[in-house]
């Protein structure tokens, strides 16, 4: 037991002396994180989508693959953000991965690149991957809740500073296309990144230091009956890089995925 403690004691500080290298100081790429205290005032997310598709068009038709998928979302224009961005982005890594993780939506580098948490956020986000649960990006599944840049001045892409979060309706038009990727690859598990892709995906209104440190089940039955989701909610990266404090919470959560990743449960 005490060789356990011990054991663990040093992966943690190989962890976080990992993190350590990437961290420094770093605005927020948008709005603040919300408080604990105004954990309780309504969501301004639309409510997760309840069982079958927000937009049936897609589904009665599925795309045959994600690469029809991904063409789709680059020629959408069904909100503002579609009009402004530079780059559509869809998504990146193994269409085979038992656990997606979502973030809340793409920023200066990711327009540019057209890849989810490529800037210094996503660095963050590789190397949590790679020191708790041996993993590269490409193992995984990486997306955001809406694809496009969200920028404040849309006539200045090429801005940095621009980023802000998504609104509801931005959410709204962009949700049919995450719940087509879940469906495509099916996985065990969704970390959400942040506060807004937890409210989001979970329908719930509370800050994202309340409702870490657990696991809750997917609201939306997207495979059916007897095909659970796990969600495992936790820090942003970027919430890590302005307050380093925060990597002990975000090191227990990746253990708790870890854990279920390898025993396909969660105590
Ligand atoms: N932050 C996000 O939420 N998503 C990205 O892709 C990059 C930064």
């Amino acid at each position: 037991m005490r060789r356990e403690l011990a054991s663990a004691a040093k992966d943690m500080a190989v962890y976080i002396k990992a993190l350590d290298e990437n961290l420094a100081e770093s605005p927020w790429r948008g709005a603040p994180l919300k408080s604990a205290a105004s954990a309780s005032a309504p969501s301004p997310y639309p409510a997760a989508v309840p069982a079958g598709p927000a937009d049936t068009s897609m589904t009665k038709q599925p795309p045959a693959d994600m690469d029809t998928l991904a063409e789709k979302v680059g020629k959408c224009r069904k909100c503002g953000l579609g009009h402004a961005r530079l780059n559509a982005v869809f998504g990146v890594g193994s269409y085979k991965s038992k656990v997606v993780f979502v973030g809340e939506g793409p920023g200066f580098q990711e327009d540019h690149k057209g890849e989810p948490f490529v800037g210094r956020s996503g660095q963050l986000l590789d190397k949590i991957l790679e020191t708790v649960l041996g993993l590269k990006r490409s193992e995984v599944y990486i997306a955001n809740i809406v694809k496009c840049h969200p920028m404040k001045n849309p006539e200045t892409p090429e801005a940095h500073g621009n980023d802000r979060p998504p609104t509801p309706e931005e959410i709204s038009a962009c949700r049919p296309y995450l719940d087509e990727q879940l469906r495509a690859i099916k996985p065990l598990c969704i970390v959400t990144l942040g506060s807004v892709a937890t409210k989001v995906l979970l329908g719930i209104d509370k800050g994202i230091s309340l409702v870490r440190g657990r696991s809750y089940d997917y609201p939306v039955e997207l495979f059916g009956p007897g095909h659970p989701i796990k969600v495992i909610p936790t820090y942003h990266p970027a919430a890590l890089l302005r307050n380093p404090n925060l990597k002990r919470d975000t090191w227990e959560d990746m253990k708790l995925l870890k854990s279920f990743l390898e025993n396909g449960k969660i105590d």
